[in-house]
């Protein structure tokens, strides 16, 4: 990724206020582009966004809710970018049994809102819509989903990712002038880093369970993830974005997977890498009524060859490293409570650690 693309560029970020959001706006901010966010108020405390105070790196902070059409259009409006990242979601699978009308609304219309913003506003050239490893409709039958996978979804939060798959495919092909914007979707799987909170994540769980000195209580602690550092595929999602503006960019169009290697991880063997790094005595107990309660997929993993072969997108970490990463920063940021600026150059830092290592930057 030529760090000059970024310099400058105008970039909208939906869902600027979550974990991947944020440590979009970093990056984005450390290559020089000029940004503006709209998302809802970030949900858990302490959060990045507010405890970073990201909103410093913001041209325009937007609060309010996708749903709404005429104001994200008019932030769009007034912003102008070049391009387009949609991260805005309700992104758990447990919300999505307690609240299924809001992650449809969110998720399904919130694309289709966005997507209808994209078509009005010229200035737009590429737009990534994210979505997730979990469009694929998974039978644990230990497939490696490739883009041509089937789509289905066991949960309301899966299904609604996959619709927003379908309306967005459809949509570029009714209504999008593929000479003048070009759109992707991209599809990775369970994110793991600093600054995640959100409620129901297992590294969160853990991280506050041993700095807290408390047990640990798990859900389907057999269930394997392809866990991955959140800046794998979010370089990804960066190098897709300049691909598309370019001259060639139509080529670029449809659905990308970003998968972790194939050394997947159970639940409970990244409990244990935890604890070790933490170097806590907290127990580690398994929670059956919740496993028995809900469905959640055993095996879920990605094939990300077309990324491999046409991006030239390499998996730079296996699981071990991503989950030290994260362990590390959550550390530096409870050491460092009252001293923001050193957690954002930790942040920085280990972007550029990782921005030296990854050749396809170049
Ligand atoms: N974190 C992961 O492991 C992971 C994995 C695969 C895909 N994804 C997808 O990546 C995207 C970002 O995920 P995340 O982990 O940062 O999620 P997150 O929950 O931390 O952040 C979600 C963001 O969307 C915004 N949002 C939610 N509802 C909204 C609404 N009605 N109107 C406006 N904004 C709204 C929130 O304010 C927040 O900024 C989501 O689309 C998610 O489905 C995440």
């Amino acid at each position: 990724m030529k760090n000059s693309f970024w310099k400058n560029k105008k970039v909208f970020i939906t869902g600027h206020t979550g974990f991947k959001g944020s440590w979009l706006v970093l990056i984005l901010h450390h290559l020089g582009a000029k940004i503006s966010g709209y998302a809802l108020d970030p949900i858990s405390k302490p959060n990045f966004f507010d405890n970073l105070k990201l909103s410093k790196f913001l041209q325009h902070d937007f609060r309010n809710d996708i749903k709404d059409f005429s104001k994200l259009n008019k932030a769009i409006k007034k912003f102008k970018p070049d391009i387009v990242f949609h991260l805005a979601a309700q992104s758990s699978v447990l919300v999505s049994y307690k609240n299924p009308d809001d992650t449809v609304k969110t998720n399904i219309i919130g694309t289709f809102n966005l997507l209808k913003s994209i078509k009005l506003n010229k200035s737009i050239k590429s737009a990534i819509i994210v979505t997730t490893d979990k469009v694929y409709l998974n039978e644990d039958k230990k497939i490696n989903f490739d883009e041509n996978s089937k789509l289905g979804g066991h949960d309301i939060y899966s299904s609604s990712k996959a619709c927003c798959e379908i309306i967005t495919e459809s949509f570029v092909k009714s209504f999008i002038n593929k000479n003048k914007c070009k759109i992707a979707t991209v599809r990775s799987g369970n994110c793991i880093g600093g600054g995640d909170w959100t409620e129901d994540r297992i590294v969160k769980d853990c991280v506050e369970a041993f700095i807290h000195k408390k047990n640990l209580l798990i859900r389907s602690p057999n269930a394997t993830r392809p866990w991955q550092h959140v800046m794998e595929p979010v370089c990804g999602y960066l190098k897709l974005a300049e691909k598309l503006f370019g001259k060639n960019g139509q080529k670029f169009i449809g659905s990308w997977n970003f998968g972790p290697n194939k050394i997947n991880l159970s639940v409970l063997n990244l409990a244990k890498i935890g604890k070790k790094i933490f170097n806590s005595k907290s127990k580690i107990i398994i929670d059956k009524r919740e496993s028995k309660k809900l469905h959640e997929a055993k095996y879920l993993s990605l094939n990300s060859q077309k990324s491999f072969k046409i991006l030239k997108w390499k998996i730079y970490m296996n699981p071990q490293t991503s989950l030290r990463l994260t362990f590390d920063w959550f550390k530096v940021f409870y050491a460092y409570k009252k001293d923001r600026k050193k957690v954002i150059e930790f942040t920085i830092d280990q972007f550029k650690n990782f921005q030296k290592k990854i050749k396809y930057f170049n």
